[in-house]
């Protein structure tokens, strides 16, 4: 008996060196597993894509539209630099927009965006822009992803006037990057601060338009991209 167990030695320490390894395996699979649940989870890729696309103003080195979008929000009266031509859009049914300061190849749009209505998947080849979130209940995406929670208006609870949570936030939407977005019920606003490339002069941010258009009245004021009708 002595001697099988002798004989067993070298084959249970073998075993046990196995079973190390097994079990290491089950803690890296379960980790990863879990680190793949989280990934998988919408919180999760909120938070990522909106930390991934967010505007820091407080970082030392800001670009050109940075600093241009710096200056609007700092400097930009809500009235009196409204240009006395081409500075209102309307596209019926979608949106209203309001060019409030020019000054080429920059510019600040606010749009203001009809309840219930959507954006599909676009992008804009000629124009970098900036989109500052001013208000109302809306959802955007950018690269597939959506960067808010929900399609609720989030309110400060502990603001005297109940102010939007999220006002002033600011997320980059590169030349030719894919976006979109619903608007909810209570309809929305955003600053949309904008810098024109390849010597086209500004106008409106619709006008530039790759991918799935509004409808018919919007295909007709489009002037650059590749844009796709609907109807
Ligand atoms: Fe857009």
């Amino acid at each position: 008996m002595t001697k099988n167990l002798k004989e067993l030695q070298p084959a249970l320490a073998q075993l046990s060196l196995a079973q190390i390894v097994i079990d290491i395996r089950r803690v890296l699979i379960f980790a990863f597993q879990k680190q793949a649940a989280e990934y998988r989870s919408p919180m999760f890729n909120e938070f990522t894509a909106f930390k991934r696309h967010f505007v820091d103003f407080q970082k030392t080195e800001l670009d050109d539209l940075e600093r241009y979008c710096r200056f609007v929000l700092d400097h930009v009266p809500v009235i009196g630099f409204v240009p006395f031509s081409g500075s209102l859009s309307v596209i019926s049914g979608h949106s209203t927009s309001l060019i409030l300061h020019r000054d080429p190849p920059y510019q600040a749009q606010l749009i203001l965006k009809q309840p219930n209505s959507i954006i599909p998947p676009h992008s804009h080849p000629n124009v970098d822009s900036i989109e500052v979130y001013v208000g109302g209940d809306m959802r955007a995406a950018i690269d597939g992803d959506f960067i808010s929670p929900g399609a609720s208006v989030c309110v400060n609870q502990s603001h005297p006037l109940k102010i939007a949570a999220h006002r002033g936030q600011a997320v980059r939407i590169h030349p030719n990057q894919v976006h979109g977005g619903v608007i909810g019920p209570s309809g929305g606003a955003f600053l949309s601060v904008q810098k024109w490339l390849h010597g086209i002069s500004p106008t409106f941010v619709q006008c530039d338009w790759s991918g799935p258009t509004l409808h018919a009245e919007h295909l007709s004021i489009i002037t650059s991209g590749v844009p796709l009708s609907q109807d």
